[in-house]
């Protein structure tokens, strides 16, 4: 679950796949006279769509913050949920790899690389590594190993390949991070959005050229992109989220029916030169 609280106790709650289905917005729009379009198209914006689809076996009825009155947020540990978690994403893994395996072999990576600091492909925004369980470790294994086989037959067809994935991994890393950035980390205030970089930015498929890419806020609800990397500018883009009240009951039954019978709103944000 993407989370943002708000200051009157009432929660902004998307799903996973709600998230991942505004950054397949920004995948679907990136790319213009400076910036590469997408290659593959469909299988760039397919991997985005479902990078987070994993969380589907659980978020129909997921499990609850009580104390918080809401889902747990997706940087909230669940208690005793770690193998759920790891057989889901695995799962997911599995079954994009089933209809596009170049799509799966990138949700692959961009699970695996949540595990290890984004792969370092950023230094910004900086993250935060933190200490990885042994199970954690075991399934970052197993996939890593599945990868360098998958590579190695994408390989050996295309002699471009290496680089081509390299950016097309920074690229998914760029729209999980902007998605967020509008769900729930890029706000300074309730109507206020703040000041955001993701750098280095590669801007083409054919060179190394970098660039940083810089949010700012503009309205409410609005914000700049420097340099602007989408094909249409104001490019508008949404997102579905509940609407959970502030609970005063604060018991597992009060949250799950809470949660069931919230009110959904598209969220909307128009993003310009
Ligand atoms: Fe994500």
């Amino acid at each position: 679950m993407v989370i943002r609280e708000l200051k009157d106790g009432r929660s902004f709650v998307s799903l996973q796949e709600d998230h991942a289905e505004l950054s397949a917005q920004f995948a679907a729009h990136w790319g213009n006279e400076r910036f590469s379009r997408l290659r593959p198209y469909p299988t760039m914006v397919f991997a985005t769509t479902c990078h987070d689809s994993g969380y589907r076996d659980f978020e129909g009825n997921p499990p609850m913050n009580v104390e918080k009155g809401r889902p747990y947020a997706h940087r909230e540990e669940v208690p005793d949920f770690e193998l759920v978690e790891l057989t889901a994403y695995a799962r997911n893994v599995e079954w994009v790899s089933s209809q596009d395996p170049y799509a799966g072999l990138l949700v692959s990576m961009h699970r695996t690389g949540l595990w290890q600091n984004r792969y370092n492909v950023f230094t910004e925004p900086a993250m935060r590594p933190r200490e990885r369980s042994q199970a954690v470790q075991n399934s970052k294994k197993q996939l890593e190993s599945k990868q360098q086989e998958i590579k190695k037959q994408f390989a050996a067809k295309n002699p471009g390949f290496e680089n081509e994935l390299a950016y097309n991994y920074m690229a998914l890393q760029i729209y999980d991070l902007l998605s967020l950035y509008f769900c729930c980390d890029g706000y300074a205030a309730e109507n206020e959005f703040k000041e955001y970089a993701i750098s280095p930015v590669r801007v083409s498929y054919d060179n190394g050229e970098t660039v940083r890419l810089c949010i700012r806020p503009k309205e409410p609800g609005a914000v700049s992109f420097d340099p602007y990397p989408f094909d249409v500018s104001p490019l508008r883009v949404s997102v579905r989220a509940r609407i959970m009240p502030a609970l005063k009951a604060r018991s597992e039954h009060a949250c799950v029916e809470a949660y069931h019978k919230a009110p959904r709103q598209l969220l909307s944000f128009e993003i310009s030169r």
